[in-house]
């Protein structure tokens, strides 16, 4: 009786302090940083099965479209009591019931090891605020919670040959939450001013976007920006029918109070649906606090918050919307990638653009529909563009000469590595050129 009490306390412990890297022959986890830095503890010990989906939720009461900060709040509550600060770090309690995806521990973007945060765009100036100039880096570290991460077990109960179902599907009730820092000043950024410092371990100052070689990097401050929710919530009438998913974004709003953490945290927008064939900005299916008009947007190089005025986050891109990205998950990506980038912004009084825009960027995709279906894909993701980040580093690593043997069967479905065995390792300048090829993961 004893020992088998003493081998379930130590099963517990073990599966709770994991490595992001649970893969035996790969070597080259970017959280194992030059080993000076202890490594962030987050779970990779998935659930072994879905929770029920019935299972009542507390948002479920809150209509979204009548009620949207209430919906996110309801939302937020559900991690409030799993993360904290301590030690100029953002840490669990250990029994968290949220998880982190395996394989975004590697490249240039990958995971640093303070905090497990991947580098994310870095925004334009006047992104942030109507002063926030070039250069300023967001570095990103995204949960899921039980239903989501079950689904992780399964995906990767094979860490070295991850298993990619055609159409994946995440069951009613997922959430997931994704914290997102910056090393802006709060001189720039003045919501920012008073906001607890965190250390990471990142790139040099005035990076801004784009990942550098993970050798370069150094300690250095940064502060929360923004939370981001995403909720699978489609089981039932007038629930999010149309896309399957509710997503919406939390800014940072100084000076700080309570916990510095959660109780500072505003929402910002929200959103259900793209607005397809929405030219006007007359939206309907994003919610927007008017309270941050002229904090988060309302100035020239920010008129709104994302494109036309649909739901993004200050760190996000303007052209673009939470909905319109994650729909565009699947892997191998799309050759037109998660977003136009180079759509001018001077051009949104010209129809015949916009509306070229917003038929290619902004429809209503369901989790299992392809995102471009002229191009054949080996899964779509169901919203899930960390799933689409793992799958492309996996591939990226067995072509590098970073992950040893069998090819993944995902990288020769998907067509990116087609031979019978990874890379041996490669010369260390092809090598590099290789992994400075990969654009960022957030244009
Ligand atoms: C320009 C594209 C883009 C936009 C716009 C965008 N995201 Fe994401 N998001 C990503 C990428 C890429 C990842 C995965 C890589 C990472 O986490 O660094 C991601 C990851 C996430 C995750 C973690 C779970 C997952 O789906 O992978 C959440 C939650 C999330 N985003 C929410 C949001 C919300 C909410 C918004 C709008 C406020 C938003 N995103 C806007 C590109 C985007």
């Amino acid at each position: 009786m004893r020992a088998a009490g003493v081998v379930v306390v130590l099963a517990m412990i073990a599966g709770s302090s994991c490595q992001a890297d649970e893969c035996q022959s790969f070597s080259a986890s970017t959280m194992k940083a030059n080993g000076t830095v202890a490594a962030a503890k987050w779970r990779v010990d998935y659930p072994p099965v879905r929770p029920n989906p019935n299972d009542p939720q507390p948002w479920e009461s809150v209509d979204f479209r009548t009620k949207p900060a209430d919906y996110m709040n309801a939302v937020l509550n559900t991690a409030k009591t799993s993360f904290k600060i301590a030690d100029r770090r953002l840490v669990g309690t250990g029994q968290e019931e949220w998880w982190i995806s395996q394989w975004l521990d590697y490249g240039n973007s990958g995971r640093e090891p303070l905090m497990g945060l991947t580098k994310e765009r870095g925004p334009d100036p006047g992104d942030l605020s109507k002063t926030n100039t070039r250069g300023s880096q967001v570095w990103a570290v995204g949960f899921y919670n039980k239903p989501g991460a079950a689904v992780f077990g399964e995906v990767f109960a094979e860490p070295c040959n991850p298993s990619f179902p055609v159409a994946m599907k995440f069951p009613n009730d997922t959430v997931s939450v994704k914290f997102l820092f910056t090393d802006a000043s709060p001189d720039e950024v003045a919501y920012l001013q008073g906001a607890p410092e965190y250390d990471a371990f990142i790139d040099n100052l005035g990076a801004g976007s784009g990942g550098q070689d993970p050798s370069t990097r150094t300690i250095r401050s940064v502060r929360l920006l923004q939370v981001d929710i995403s909720v699978k919530d489609s089981a039932k009438t007038g629930r999010s029918l149309d896309t399957g998913w509710v997503f919406g974004t939390f800014v940072w709003r100084g000076p700080a109070k309570g916990d510095a953490l959660f109780d500072n945290l505003v929402p910002v927008s929200l959103q259900w649906g793209n607005d397809p064939g929405v030219y006007d900005g007359a939206i309907r299916e994003s919610w927007i606090n008017p309270d941050l008009r002229n904090v988060t947007y309302g100035w020239d190089q920010r008129l709104t918050m994302g494109f036309m005025g649909r739901a993004n986050g200050p760190a996000d891109n303007i052209r673009s919307s939470c909905l319109s990205c994650h729909s565009a998950a699947r892997t191998p990506r799309a050759s037109i990638g998660l977003l136009d980038n180079r759509f001018n912004m001077d051009d949104v009084a010209n129809p015949a653009k916009v509306k070229a825009h917003i038929d290619t960027w902004f429809q209503n995709i369901k989790g299992s529909q392809l995102f471009q279906p002229s191009e054949p894909a080996a899964s779509t993701l169901d919203y899930s563009l960390q799933l689409e980040a793992a799958a492309f580093r996996i591939c990226l690593a067995c072509q590098a000469g970073d992950l040893r043997g069998p090819t993944p069967t995902l990288c020769r479905s998907s067509g990116f590595y087609n031979r019978p065995v990874c890379n041996a390792p490669l010369e260390a300048s092809v090598r590099k050129r290789l992994l400075d090829l990969v654009p960022p993961p957030r244009q």
